[in-house]
């Protein structure tokens, strides 16, 4: 079962799959197990970690997924499926691909960068006995001295994210709450009171939070807002085919350019 039935002059080591002519085993499990467990996230959980998550993980790591599913047609990962579905009619995973695409840094993946300065921030509490309230005011200082915004923070629509409250109190009901998610309150608070008005802590920042208070690494932030925004997407796209007309987008907009002289003989 641990063997590949191909041969290949060097053999290439994985720890997620493997198979034979009769059998598919994923992380040590066959799928038909798997398929009967009637939980997708779980076995994504499964994939990305290499265990089963416990009842508990599995309710916090269904809700961060459900949080990450959709943020209507103006994400800018929905809007680039969209735009490409109406150009490119005849290829869904070409819209689906791009708007993965869009995901990143500003968008979706911000969670990366706030799970490393949330995991920096617990080590130093550890190291120089500072309190969450000091180590956070450090980290926005940090930031806004490099002229750079906090990931994990901030919302163009939102003054309030309905995600990460509902979040968070799911962890504590499931005994998942932990420094994460107490230091990321204090990151709030540190840069609502720099600002002088309140921001938010976003969904990034709020699965940032939790997925530290699981054990995981901050890599895993990017792909589980991915895992949970691909559904979002790809129902954009069969929307996007399905009512409207292809090379619909249209929007005003002015040349500010320069007029170029031809040149003279
Ligand atoms: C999400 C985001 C792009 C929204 O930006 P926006 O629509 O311009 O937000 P607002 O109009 O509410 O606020 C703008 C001002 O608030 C401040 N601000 C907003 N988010 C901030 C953050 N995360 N860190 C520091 N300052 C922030 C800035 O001073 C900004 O002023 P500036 O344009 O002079 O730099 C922005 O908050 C951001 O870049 N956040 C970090 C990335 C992130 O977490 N992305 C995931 C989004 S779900």
């Amino acid at each position: 079962m641990s063997e590949s039935p191909f041969i290949a002059p060097e053999r290439w080591p994985t720890a997620i799959t493997t198979f034979d002519e009769e059998r598919i085993s994923i992380r040590g499990r066959a799928v038909e197990e798997l398929m009967g467990l009637g939980n997708f996230a779980d076995v994504a959980f499964l994939l990305l970690s290499g265990r089963m998550p416990s009842s508990r993980e599995s309710s916090v790591w269904n809700a961060l997924l459900t949080a990450s599913c959709d943020h209507g047609p103006t994400s800018p990962s929905a809007l680039a499926a969209r735009v490409i579905a109406s150009g490119n009619r005849r290829a869904p995973e070409a819209a689906v691909g791009g708007g993965i695409l869009a995901i990143g840094d500003a968008h979706g993946g911000a969670g990366e960068e706030a799970m490393a300065y949330i995991q920096e921030a617990l080590r130093a509490s550890k190291a120089d006995g500072l309190s969450f309230r000091q180590l956070a005011e450090r980290i926005v200082e940090k930031y806004r001295c490099d002229g750079r915004r906090l990931p994990g923070l901030g919302h163009r629509f939102h003054a309030v994210d309905p995600r990460t409250e509902r979040l968070w109190s799911l962890a504590q009901a499931q005994g998942l709450y932990g420094d994460g998610i107490a230091i990321m309150r204090e990151i709030r608070s540190a840069l609502s009171r720099a600002l002088g008005r309140d921001v938010p802590v976003n969904v990034d920042g709020a699965i940032a939070a939790a997925l530290v208070d699981m054990g995981f690494e901050p890599p895993v932030a990017r792909m589980a807002f991915i895992l949970g925004r691909t559904a979002g997407i790809a129902a954009h796209v069969l929307e996007e085919l399905a009512r409207e007309k292809p090379m619909r987008f249209r929007f005003a907009f002015s040349y500010d350019g320069p007029q170029v002289e031809q040149p003279g003989e």
